[in-house]
């Protein structure tokens, strides 16, 4: 695994658009595995401002996302898929039908998880990009989960509920359920770049990085990956 620690937030953020960036330049029709919550929100800002005023073009670039709350869709504002567009396909020129999330609306989640998987079976990311979960997690990829998962339906961990918690009104209003790609379908990507800030991080990254690989610290099953990249703060780093 490659190591970038960096001074903060926005240091993080600038070392994870170049790694981005370069995955665009090489091939204008890759394929991006995406994330949400709030540790990416700086490298889609960045990613935004590059379009922007450099013109670098998404028209062809396809993307996938990890996971999606069960029954929230795009008229929600809490669910990912209105994340997304609101965060960065609408800043871009991407095709809203190149983009892909779990449905978190469907009737027949499981009928759901079998689309997704048959849909990332062929469409190999280019780089996944990753957050963590402070106990570990990485999409909704629970302690616990076999790493030969593939997307499945979640029951949320409590832990999860309540970090959550702080983007919805109510600690009540979290779904408890979510809409995950599995770990397997997460290492399938030629690439990884994980993105780790902030103290509350620090006891994930550290078991992601030094501790052993086991089911109980989703996340390090990334020592396995032949090319990961994590970023992160000093803060996050500091128990490594
Ligand atoms: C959620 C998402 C994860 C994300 C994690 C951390 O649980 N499913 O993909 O990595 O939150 O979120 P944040 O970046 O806000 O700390």
């Amino acid at each position: 695994m490659k190591i970038i620690i960096t001074k903060d937030y926005e240091t993080m953020s600038d070392e994870a658009f170049r790694v981005m960036a370069d995955v665009v330049k090489q091939n204008p029709a890759a394929v991006l595995g995406l994330a949400t919550g709030t540790t990416p929100l700086g490298l889609y800002a960045r990613m935004a401002k590059d379009h922007r005023e450099n013109g670098t073009s998404y028209r062809n670039v396809h993307t996938v996302n990890l996971d999606e709350y069960a029954g929230l869709g795009a008229e929600s504002d809490q669910s990912y898929v209105w994340f997304m567009r609101e965060n960065l396909f609408r800043h871009l020129d991407l095709p809203l039908g190149n983009t892909n999330l779990p449905n978190g609306k469907a009737e027949d989640l499981l009928a759901e998880c079998a689309r997704y998987n048959a849909l990332l079976s062929e469409m190999q990311q280019d780089i996944q990009l990753l957050g963590i979960g402070s106990n570990g997690h990485i999409a909704f990829n629970e302690p616990g989960t076999p790493f030969g998962a593939e997307t499945h339906v979640v029951e949320l961990a409590e832990s999860t509920i309540r970090d959550n918690a702080r983007l919805f009104a109510r600690e009540e209003d979290v779904p408890r359920r979510a809409l995950s790609m599995g770990l397997k379908n997460i290492m399938h990507a030629k690439k990884i770049l994980i993105l780790a800030n902030g103290a509350n991080k620090a006891k994930a990254v550290c078991g992601l990085v030094k501790g052993p690989v086991t089911e109980q610290l989703p996340a390090s099953v990334l020592q396995l990956h032949p090319d990961c990249v994590l970023i992160c703060d000093e803060a996050a780093a500091s128990l490594l």
